[in-house]
């Protein structure tokens, strides 16, 4: 590995979604096997690190967000022996492993929250059980929604086989909220840290980094809800959080070169700053590219906003296109655009009427990808961007696995159509994401016409979405890592800026531009010289 200190000031962070990745074993669930037998695609995709989706020991309710021991890794992925050679082998490939931390919640058949519910009254102290309000407590202790839908509540039963205490989750019923002012939940924490860290592990994405600290009354919301309108909710977001991240910080500092990454949706990227100051975490997602639309003028917003929120407190910008929880952006831009940010990811379901322009999502998806790439900080890749996957919106609803949806009554679309397994190869399911003879087929079931956007077919194909990923990723690395960063004027409906002697350019505009300079690379392989089409992305030398 390069001794490069901050690397994660300017990496590029591949999201492995492990479920998803690679089948080792043929079971139709993908392993660590099989990511260790992708890490030479990795390597030539050239990303810094790889970020694990959990890989824990769970009941998968919420695919592996449901964490019944930490220090163990899940039967269907393997076991900590191949999780420790993954971690050599990666760091061998030049590839840094950040793993995911869910510590918000538990699974509810964690150890401790299977004692809690048995009675026993120190492990009840971990988590957040209240009694309910109205005569018989038949009433939730607060307001609260949960953000997959319904109350924050489940009522238990007590030991006489009576309704008991209710107690809070902010996600499903099966993944309990802790109790962070409980001291032995810190040091539980601390210590899972530095168990990975022991095993190599270069750092964490942090779970619902928000969410930990609770108003202590827990006091009713009031109007506000959980997922469209966090300001001032007493259940996210609350100052208490801080001083966690500081005690990580000081584990993080027991090691060289670890890192923090925080999945904490907040208001403002000036609230997110705060998770940022320098005795906190390294980084944290900025999920305003998520929201944005493919308009050049909220796109040139986006990125001022990440910017100077995070030059604030001298953290980088993170920037981050899709992940397991959103709609594909090839999907996202398949249709026509809003003129301003969709305020949260769980509108996207309005912004998805009509049938896709799936070509036109791609020329965006991959003009995007120029757009990204070319930013100083850090970017994350989600698996299968970098093949232009689309969204699978005609997932059946039996296959479908996400609790939002019967949690929400059916008002959230879930998210599975993101997480259907990697095509590799071949011209027909499971697309080598299983061994030949697999016993089972793909967890979730891939379309019948993905032949195209397999790896080893966009690998033999110089204009494909991931010959276009390789050669940004590697120009990146060789001339965009240390250099400055400048707005250049440019018509309307456009977006420039330049690296050093590098200029990015993105037309949104509806018809061409002119383009001036040396081409380095292009979105769009049918581009005339001279010209940046519309939907379409360039980085040139000037
Ligand atoms: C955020 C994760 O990305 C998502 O997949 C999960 O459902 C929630 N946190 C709850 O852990
Ligand atoms: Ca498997």
């Amino acid at each position: 590995m390069s001794d490069m200190t901050e690397w994660w000031r300017t990496a590029v962070v591949y999201q492995v979604y492990i479920r998803s990745f690679a089948d080792g074993n043929g079971d139709g669930i993908g392993d660590i096997a099989g990511l260790r037998s992708r890490l030479p695609y990795l390597r030539d995709l050239g990303v810094d690190a790889i970020w694990i989706n959990p890989w824990y020991p769970s009941p998968q309710i919420d695919a592996g967000y449901d964490v019944a021991d930490y220090r163990a890794i899940d039967p269907a992925y393997g076991t900590i022996a191949e999780a420790e050679r993954l971690i050599l082998e990666a760091h061998d490939a030049g590839i840094r492993v950040i793993l995911d931390i869910v510590p918000n919640h538990t699974s509810s058949q964690h150890a401790w929250f299977k004692a809690a519910l048995a009675g026993d009254a120190a492990a009840r102290d971990r988590y957040l059980f209240r009694p309910g309000r109205g005569t018989g407590g038949e009433l939730p202790p607060n307001d609260w929604e949960s953000i997959f839908g319904g109350p924050a509540w489940t009522r238990t039963t007590d030991a006489a086989g009576e309704p008991g205490d209710w107690y809070l989750h902010l996600f499903a019923p099966a993944q309990p909220d802790l109790n962070w002012a409980n001291h032995e939940v810190v040091a539980e924490f601390e210590d899972v840290l530095r168990f990975w860290f022991d095993k190599g592990a270069d750092g964490f994405r942090i779970d619902v980094a928000h969410g930990l600290a609770k108003h202590p009354d827990l006091p009713d919301a009031g109007l506000r809800g959980s997922r469209d309108d966090r300001v001032g909710h007493p259940g996210w977001d609350q100052d208490g959080v801080h001083e966690i991240y500081r005690g990580w910080r000081k584990v993080a500092e027991e090691y060289d070169d670890r890192v923090f990454v925080a999945e904490a949706w907040v208001d403002s990227n000036e609230r997110l700053a705060r998770y940022l100051r320098p005795d906190e975490l390294h980084t944290a997602f900025q999920f305003d590219f998520l929201q944005a639309p493919f308009v050049a003028s909220v796109m040139r917003a986006t990125i001022d906003g990440a910017r100077s929120a995070a030059a604030a407190v001298g953290a980088p910008p993170t920037w981050v296109l899709s992940n397991h929880d959103v709609v594909r952006h090839v999907t996202r831009y398949a249709r026509a655009q809003p003129e301003h940010a969709v305020s949260s990811i769980w509108e996207q379901a309005r912004w998805h009427e009509g049938a896709p322009d799936l070509e036109l999502g791609l020329r965006r998806a991959r003009a995007a990808a120029l757009v990204t790439l070319g930013l100083p900080g850090t970017t994350y890749v989600y698996q299968g961007e970098e093949l232009g996957l689309p969204e699978v919106e005609d997932l059946p609803a039996e296959v479908r696995q996400d609790p939002a949806i019967a949690q929400s009554g059916g008002e959230q679309i879930g998210r599975d159509g993101c997480r259907v397994p990697l095509p590799w190869s071949g011209q027909a399911p499971p697309y080598g994401f299983s061994p030949d003879g697999a016993s089972a087929e793909p967890w979730l079931p891939q379309p019948a016409d993905w032949a195209a956007y397999t790896a080893d077919s966009e690998a033999a194909d110089d204009d494909s979405t991931l010959s276009l990923y390789r050669r940004a990723i590697a120009l990146r690395s060789k001339w965009l890592l240390e250099v400055d960063f400048t707005w250049i004027d440019s018509p309307e409906g456009t977006l420039a800026f330049a690296r050093g002697d590098i200029q990015v350019w993105l037309n949104t505009s509806g018809a061409p531009v002119p383009l001036l300079g040396e081409l380095l690379l292009g979105s769009d392989p049918t581009a005339e010289p001279g010209t940046l089409p519309t939907d379409a992305a360039a980085w040139v030398v000037v």
